[in-house]
């Protein structure tokens, strides 16, 4: 824990009476909940009601009003019938620490005001406590303003990113990764341990057609330079190849089968499934080469896994069990010697497990996958992060596992996202993950170059157009709710004008710079060193009260899995610092109020690089 010596000496006036605990409040994580807490006491009391029935009505938010409660929760009547109840709370009211006054507009409602003075100093306490706790032991993702324990002794098992080798990594790759890395942050923030697992898609017969591809037109020294770019270009050349016998053969030529592309694929193919150490090799080399490539392009991202594993690592065993367990439930059928669930009952069709050729197919992998992730995690909860285009999939796997009476088949989610259209750069559509950040971040640059005399002040303007260009990118992926479509527009994104990732980014950067700027100011080391009195006017109070609701905000990113929560927020305290900045200042003011100031200011500054980092956003400095 922080060393709470300095701040721990509250001054008399704010020192706040105690309150009754009611589950579902953490005041010692979240400030407001206290004051909260006391809006409920005084209610409960006056309605005779129990404070837990209470305290779920106080709600915050409304414009102007503090804290407010709806009395039609508890009493019914007309507007004069409840004026008894209104007047009963108005009356017996007397100020404290938590709150300044309490009225009603209509005896529908009763507002309350904090006391504002102790509202601030409270809150500007407890990030900083909390700022210095996480400082001292970054390892530890509970220690930060907004974050709870309530995943304690939890393990969280995430799937996310997931491309296929050799193949593009369109939109839906992308969103995974985006979407995936903040929902691990976001379980971490709240005490889970998680594992971040890459679910590579490098097993099936195109894997056969690739290695009978590489050895026709494969480039050894180029493969070793650019894996990814070499695997993709043999891919698409085999393809056509294939394609174009496919042609001759339909015309009534005859091709001997040794030398069909097609038949070569599926012996390779086999030979694999065979476990026979050359064609396994070449695999294996091939996707070793990938995951280090893919590692490097995800660090640019601030991306990372605990674990590569796919499709082509899951045991045979576990696929073998699966299908003897659907057929022993009597839930399968045959299709010209295809074995397939039967799940037309539950309105999701028939599903494949077994091909003809007694090949293994994407569901058996996942069904045996999820087996063999049981066994070896023994996770509380198991996420897979894929595009909705996969519903029926992951309904059928999860289905299936359900009738197989599987003990972990309710832990399973399946987190989807919508579709992102027109998702292309200057190279044309979107296939290498590396182009799309090189694209952001020239895209960025030539942005940032558009004001001269700023960019002849940025030290590292290449490294500052990656970060801010992938912070447009990750932005524009999840400023609006996960299951809408969007349109991809990287000039767009990467403007400065208007809520997008660059407005974020650039107001962490001036509420970095206050204390650089004004060097003569003191910098307050705990809060007892400033007068928070002279906090007291409304923008300030603005600011504020949006930081007492980051809790609230992480809470709401956390449970539904939604981080457009987490951005909204980002973008309100962004306006808000904007709508400061010209008449708050710290330059200029007298000293105690430019102590009181810049000390508001660099708690703000935590606070949103805190919920950047959740948004796996690299906080920036200067620009
Ligand atoms: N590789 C798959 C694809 O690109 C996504 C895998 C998602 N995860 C899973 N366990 N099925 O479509």
């Amino acid at each position: 824990m922080a060393n709470l010596a300095p701040t721990s000496a509250i001054p008399e006036e704010f020192q706040l009476p105690a309150l009754p605990t009611v589950q579902g409040t953490n005041p010692e994580r979240s400030p407001v909940d206290a004051f909260k807490l006391a809006v409920a006491q005084i209610c409960a009391e006056a309605f005779d009601e129990k404070i837990e029935k209470v305290y779920p009505a106080v709600e915050m938010g409304k414009k102007g009003v503090d804290l407010s409660v709806a009395i039609v929760r508890f009493k019914k009547g007309k507007p004069a019938d409840l004026e008894v109840w209104a007047k009963k709370v108005i009356d017996n009211f007397t100020p404290s620490a938590y709150l300044s006054s309490v009225s009603t507009p209509d005896n529908r409602f009763l507002f309350f005001q904090f006391n504002q003075n102790s509202f601030n100093y409270h809150l500007l306490r407890h990030i900083a406590l909390t700022s210095e706790a996480s400082l001292a032991n970054p390892s530890d993702k509970t220690l930060s303003y907004g974050t709870t324990k309530e995943g304690e002794g939890k393990h969280m098992l995430i799937d996310f990113s997931s491309p296929n080798i050799a193949k593009p990594f369109h939109a839906g790759h992308l969103r995974s990764t985006i979407i995936g890395t903040v929902i691990s942050n976001l379980y971490e923030a709240n005490g889970w341990k998680v594992t971040r697992l890459n679910y590579l898609g490098d097993w099936g017969t195109q894997y056969g057609l690739l290695s009978v591809g590489f050895d026709k037109y494969g480039d050894e020294q180029r493969l070793l330079e650019d894996p990814i770019q070499e695997l993709f270009k043999v891919y698409v050349q085999i393809n056509n190849a294939k394609a174009e016998q496919k042609k001759q053969l339909d015309a009534g030529e005859t091709i001997p089968e040794e030398e069909q592309i097609h038949f070569q694929a599926k012996k390779v193919f086999k030979a694999m499934e065979d476990g026979e150490p050359k064609a396994i090799a070449q695999w294996a080399r091939f996707r070793d080469l990938s995951i280090e490539a893919l590692k490097a392009t995800y660090e640019k991202l601030n991306v990372h896994f605990d674990v590569y594993w796919g499709e082509s690592q899951v045991s045979p065993e576990s696929m073998e069990r699966a299908t003897k367990i659907v057929q022993d439930k009597g839930l399968t059928c045959e299709d010209r010697g295809a074995l397939l669930v039967d799940l037309t009952k539950y309105k999701m069709d028939k599903a494949i497990v077994r091909k003809a050729d007694g090949t293994t197919i994407y569901l058996t992998r996942d069904l045996g996958g999820a087996h063999d992730k049981y066994e070896k995690y023994k996770f509380d909860k198991h996420i897979y992060v894929v595009q909705a285009a996969q519903t029926l999939h992951f309904n059928q796997l999860f289905k299936t596992l359900q009738l197989m009476g599987e003990p972990y088949a309710d832990k399973l989610e399946h987190v989807t996202f919508g579709l992102v259209k027109g998702m292309s750069t200057r190279k044309g559509t979107v296939v290498f993950l590396e182009d799309m950040i090189s694209d952001a971040t020239e895209t960025m640059h030539e942005q940032m170059r558009s004001n001269e005399a700023k960019y002849a002040q940025i030290e590292d303007p290449q490294g500052t157009s990656a970060i801010i260009g992938t912070t447009a990118v990750k932005i524009q992926d999840m400023a609006g709710k996960r299951v809408n479509d969007y349109d991809f527009d990287i000039k767009r994104c990467t403007s400065f004008e208007g809520d997008f990732g660059p407005f974020i980014q650039y107001s962490h950067v001036r509420l970095c710079s206050v204390q650089r700027k004004n060097p003569n100011v003191p910098v307050p080391i705990s809060v007892n060193e400033i007068d928070v009195s002279l906090l007291n006017e409304p923008k300030i109070n603005d600011i504020m009260y949006h930081l007492a609701l980051y809790p609230t905000a992480v809470k709401n990113a956390y449970n539904q899995s939604e981080p457009s929560q987490l951005v909204t927020w980002c973008f309100k305290l962004s306006h808000l610092v904007g709508a400061a900045w010209e008449t708050v200042k710290v330059s200029y003011a007298e000293e105690e109020t430019a102590k009181a100031r810049l000390y508001l200011y660099i708690q703000t500054r935590q606070v949103l690089a805190d919920a950047m980092r959740l948004l796996s956003l690299t906080p920036i400095e200067r620009m």
